[in-house]
């Protein structure tokens, strides 16, 4: 195998993850960020990232010296075969994706690579970023490659080091075959586009698993509504090879900082260009109205009112195993529910502190048993799997009512039909 010089420039999940991945594979890396504290906790094997693995392979990249990390992308630059930019692309305004920090990257960049360098856009861009980096850089000798990321967060170094698939969207062969090759050991299936398909392939693959949990959650409402059973037709579909069992849970809406900001992006993009793409509008609506059903249950349970009815929250991340709350579905219903007078006790294993962009409106318990204590109702909006084993007949005794709702289908109904509670889930007929 090939060991390359590579520069990673940002040290956010993906960056970092693949900065301490490539290491791992062999590859001399050098990691940039912006961040001085956060550059000097990862020089000494501090991750701030809940990641499994992540740190060990940081740990492992310092002491073998084939990962360091440094201030600023021009110095990572130095004597790099290929350059990867993994940098936030957030929602702008508009829905379209802010590349304001992206191209700053590129202008830093431009007259520091070295003749002969890749540069690879990892962060998700719209189409045509490739194209308008290499006209930014302006070096006739420096190729631009998209190589779309398809990490999920809580499995992010698993799912780099055994990808499904590898895109690689260039126009020069020899770039292409560049990256292919630090890739090399893993085995995976490379697919080699033009970057315009590698660009669109990273937003297609998100905004369709959007759409399919939309489908999903809107089959759920119906299973509820006819007498079926979800998690029975799930499986049911499931079964088929060709719709496959996974993405196939219904839950209270997809959130975290990709699914929804990607289906906006291309939803922009399509119009940007006159296509409607009304399938992608709908997934996007179906997912608001998601939310709002599992407020209307709760509304439902607690007697048609929620002004100064105290309400407990099991979970707040956007999914189990991760810390992460932006654009999580707990906190959009929380804001509901507060907005309606409800008092808001939360607990969630992954924060056990309050943190920048959690609403003020939620008390932050210290356990499960403190978020039930009173509560008229009790929401379990994240599938920690670790609520499944909760002590069920003492939470029956701190609730002041008797309802859980359970928009995750985690808990067993028969434990919490014993302990005298009514289990609430998503896709099941409501119980009597
Ligand atoms: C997602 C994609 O799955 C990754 O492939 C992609 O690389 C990543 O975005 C990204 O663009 O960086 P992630 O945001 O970590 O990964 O989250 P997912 O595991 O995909 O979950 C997204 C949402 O769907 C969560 O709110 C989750 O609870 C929900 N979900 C997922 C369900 O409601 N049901 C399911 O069956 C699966």
């Amino acid at each position: 195998m090939v060991e390359f010089n590579v520069a990673v420039v940002g040290a956010g999940y993906v960056g970092l993850t693949t900065a301490a991945c490539l290491a791992s594979l062999g590859h001399r890396v050098v990691c940039a960020d912006v961040n001085l504290a956060k550059l000097d906790g990862l020089s000494h094997g501090e991750t701030t990232i809940r990641e499994p693995g992540l740190r060990e392979l940081v740990v492992n990249g310092l002491e073998t010296g084939r990962l360091r990390f440094v201030l600023g992308a021009a110095a990572a630059a130095s004597g790099a075969d290929v350059v990867f930019v993994c940098v936030p692309t957030p929602m702008g305004r508009d829905g379209a994706a802010d590349l304001t920090t992206l191209e700053t990257v590129v202008a830093e960049l431009r007259d520091v690579l070295p003749p002969g360098c890749v540069v690879v856009n990892k962060s998700t861009v719209p189409v045509g970023t490739a194209v308008r980096t290499a006209e930014l850089l302006g070096r006739a000798d420096v190729a631009v490659v998209s190589n779309p990321e398809f990490l999920r967060e809580g499995s992010a170094v698993e799912d780099f080091l055994n990808p499904d698939r590898i895109v690689i969207g260039s126009e020069v062969p020899e770039a292409a075959g560049r990256v292919a090759a630090l890739y090399e050991l893993l085995g995976a299936p490379v697919l080699r586009t033009g970057p315009a398909s590698a660009e669109i392939i990273k937003y297609a693959s998100n905004s369709y698993l959007a759409t399919r949990l939309s489908f999903v959650n809107a089959i759920a409402e119906l299973c509820e509504h006819m007498g079926a059973d979800i998690d029975d037709v799930r499986k049911g579909m499931g079964f088929d090879r060709r719709i496959g069992m996974s993405f196939l849970r219904p839950g209270p809406g997809w959130g975290g900082s990709c699914l929804p900001k990607d289906t906006r992006a291309l939803l922009r993009s399509a119009e940007a260009v006159g296509c409607e793409f009304p399938i992608l509008h709908a997934a996007i609506v179906t997912n608001v109205r998601q939310q709002e059903l599992v407020v209307d249950r709760v509304r439902q349970a607690v007697g048609g009112r929620l002004a100064g009815v105290r309400v407990g929250l099991l979970g707040l991340t956007f999914k189990a195993g991760t810390d992460d709350l932006r654009d999580s579905p707990a906190l959009v219903i929380a804001e509901r529910l507060a907005t309606e007078g409800a008092e808001l006790l939360g607990y969630d294993p992954g924060v056990p502190s309050p943190v920048p962009g959690m609403t003020d409106r939620i008390r932050l318990m210290e356990t499960a048993y403190h978020a039930a204590s009173g509560a008229a109702a009790l929401i379990l909006l994240t599938e920690w799997p670790e609520f499944r084993d909760l002590d069920w007949e003492r939470i029956a005794d701190l609730l002041a009512g008797r309802t859980v709702v359970d928009t995750r289908n985690l808990l067993d109904p028969f434990v919490l039909n014993k302990a005298g509670l009514a289990h609430w889930c998503v896709g099941r007929p409501a119980p009597q």
